[in-house]
């Protein structure tokens, strides 16, 4: 039989997991119950939800009443203040790392600062933590283009949560090129990094790598690649009827990891299935 090694890191990470299950939590007890926006990156979630009665809104506009779910990487401050007018019932599964960036803009845009986010200007979380700032909030996605920026004096510097340590070095260090006060916050959050670090090491020690997660979602993606540049006999599948017993032939060790958005209930599926494949032999 072979043996199958699960990543400890595999699939949601603490702001998800936490999100998923505040809406889990929410559902059934309001008739009018909706997320304003895809809770998480998840198909399977999100049908999920919506099998609950938790149908998913763009925007505010037509809602009246009722109790509005806010995502994991937040939504923008204008959006929070109108349900707040609204008197909606709000439960907020914004991840405290994405709430902590935000805070920092609020606080240091009305301190007089110009502020720097280091990201990517169309991710709805920046969006949303460019919102929380007033005027002079800037994005920006690499050293270079802080050269392009008017002159400040009093600078502060976040970023969005996935960013890479590399790439905010680089801009910090571009700001301080410039001179004058230059206050930086580290806002990155290391799960991803974590999870392509253990992934990294489970496909090195095993013969054949089972990456699970959405073909649309990006992190799954550059998992299975990486998974892919150190172990050949890498397969990305999104469910476990996706396995194919011959992948398997002469295989002593499988690993098994899975993308950001992938709910626990797909990889316990995925393991079951194997566990299976097993016991055929
Ligand atoms: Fe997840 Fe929150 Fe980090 S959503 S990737 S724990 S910022």
């Amino acid at each position: 039989t072979m043996e199958i090694i699960l990543a400890k890191r595999a699939g949601f990470c603490f702001g998800v997991k936490r999100a998923t299950q505040m809406a889990f939590e929410a559902a059934g007890k309001d008739q009018k119950t909706f997320t304003l926006g895809p809770i998480i990156h998840s198909p399977q979630v999100v049908q999920k939800l919506e099998d609950m009665g938790v149908g998913v809104v763009k925007d505010l506009t037509n809602v009246s009443d009722g109790t509005v779910i806010i995502r994991s990487h937040g939504v923008l401050a204008s959006e929070m203040e109108e349900a707040q007018r609204k008197h909606l019932e709000i439960v907020d599964a914004t991840c405290p790392f994405v709430k902590k960036a935000q805070e920092h803009v609020k606080y240091l845009s009305e301190a007089g600062y110009d502020v720097l986010v280091v990201g990517d200007a169309d991710h709805p979380e920046v969006e949303g933590i460019v919102s929380y700032g007033k005027d002079k909030v800037y994005v920006v996605a690499s050293g270079e283009e802080v050269r392009k920026l008017p002159k400040m004096t009093k600078m502060a510097v976040v970023a969005q949560t996935t960013q890479s340590f590399e790439n905010l070095k680089n801009v910090v260090d571009e700001c301080l090129r410039r001179g004058g006060e230059v206050r930086v916050y580290n806002t990155i959050c290391d799960a991803t990094a974590v999870r392509q670090q253990e992934a990294t090491e489970l496909a090195q020690q095993v013969d054949c790598m089972i990456v699970i997660g959405g073909f649309n979602s990006a992190n799954t993606r550059r998992l299975a690649e990486i998974c892919s540049e150190l172990q050949p006999r890498t397969h990305h599948i999104e469910t476990a009827q996706e396995l194919d017993p011959a992948w398997f032939v002469g295989v002593d060790k499988v690993g098994v990891t899975a993308g950001a958005s992938t709910p626990k209930w797909i990889i316990d599926d995925v393991m079951e299935r194997l566990a299976g494949i097993n016991n055929s032999d």
